[in-house]
């Protein structure tokens, strides 16, 4: 995607070959700043402290941390610790166990000697295949909303509302629920979208709208809690969402307050889909809320909130009383009876086991 005409993925090796670069998505919508990081730690860092985030990036930076581990040692415990390491830092996206299991996978069966190459090869195969799965679920998203859009009868502005951030800074480029949104757009599609603020860390706010704007995509955003309302006043024609793991039988967990949205589209026969790409299934988990680990944050994101001051400078400030106590739940559970529909790179289908086997056939195995 393009930032102010130059065109950009959020990770990226420098000239180097070896040095990883990402945007900073703690500094947006504010600041455009892009990090590098050269060290397992770096890495490690940027995923826990959130300059990364979203499920496939998440991903794709747990595979070039592996990478750089290797650039500090290749042997079996070198492995061992950087996947420990890497692994620890978010508990609830999938994408993150999928990639080092596939480097940690691919580098054991390599000599130590073999290993450096291979890791940096195979985390650059995994942020190529991201954005080709990411544009075909962009693909297939703009077909059920080309198809939502005549049903309506061409209306001059179809209504999406969308929550938390699945836009291309939450992959390695488009995106999964707001690549459909792209794509339909290019495609001629008056699109107008709903973006919920997403409290705490408010990811509608700061990355959906500053993206959104980015690429002229009109939108309005809204507090967390307004999508009932403009639901049950016919203001909203569907609603898309990313997710950070869904289980085999079709429950997705993503980020907190998507259950809410789904029973109030469910309530108002709003269509709620949610975009994913085959690496945020989980093929062990059945039902979400047993088997999903659900992130609690630091309170302070509750307590504190940061944003621009007239002087240009960003802030945080302190919302709540002193000493009063938070609770960060960062993820939920949406049973996938609330759900209509996948949309993956493969198709559409039923949030069901067997919507899912019939997408994936080679899982039923
Ligand atoms: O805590 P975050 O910002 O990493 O949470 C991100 C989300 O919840 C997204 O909706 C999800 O990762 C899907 S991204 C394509």
């Amino acid at each position: 995607m393009k930032v102010d005409g130059t065109p950009y993925r959020t990770i990226w090796l420098a000239d180097d070959h070896r040095t990883v670069q990402v945007i900073d998505q703690t500094r947006l919508p504010h600041v455009f700043e892009i990090k590098s990081l050269t060290s397992l730690n770096d890495a490690t860092v940027a995923i826990r402290d959130m300059l990364v985030r979203g499920a496939p990036l998440i991903g794709a930076t747990g595979a070039y941390g592996m990478a750089l581990a290797m650039t500090e040692g290749s042997s079996d415990s070198c492995v061992a610790i950087a996947y420990d390491a890497l692994f620890e830092t978010r508990p609830t996206a999938s994408n993150l166990g999928w990639a080092l299991n596939d480097l940690r996978k691919l580098l054991l069966g390599l000599a130590p000697g073999d290993r450096l190459c291979a890791a940096y090869a195979r985390a650059a195969e995994i942020c190529e295949d991201d954005v080709s799965t990411c544009h075909s679920i962009g693909q297939h998203g703009a077909d059920l909303i080309g198809a939502l859009w005549e049903q309506k009868g061409k209306p001059d502005q179809l209504n999406i509302l969308t929550h938390c951030n699945a836009g291309w800074l939450a992959a390695v480029d488009w995106g999964t629920a707001l690549s459909a949104i792209y794509v339909a757009v290019e495609r001629g599609i008056p699109i107008h979208v709903w973006a919920d603020e997403t409290r705490p860390r408010n990811q509608g706010s700061s990355l959906t709208a500053w993206e959104l704007g980015k690429q002229g995509v009109q939108h309005t955003v809204i507090t967390d809690n307004a999508g009932g309302h403009l639901m049950q006043h016919g203001l909203v024609d569907m609603c898309i969402v990313g997710t950070d793991r869904t289980t085999a039988s079709g429950d997705v967990c993503n980020k907190v307050g998507t259950y809410l949205k789904a029973l109030a589209a469910h309530d108002n026969n709003v269509p709620f889909y949610v975009a994913l790409p085959h690496s945020t299934i989980d093929w062990e988990a059945q039902d979400g809320l047993r088997d999903i680990p659900i992130e609690t944050r630091s309170c302070e994101e509750v307590t504190h909130i940061s944003g621009k001051v007239r002087e240009g400078e960003t802030v945080s400030v302190q919302l709540t009383p002193d000493g009063t106590e938070a609770l960060n739940i960062a993820f939920d559970i949406t049973p996938a009876c609330y759900v209509t529909g996948f949309i993956t790179e493969r198709g559409v289908c039923d949030a069901s086991a067997d919507g899912l086997l019939d997408l994936y056939p080679e899982r039923a195995l």
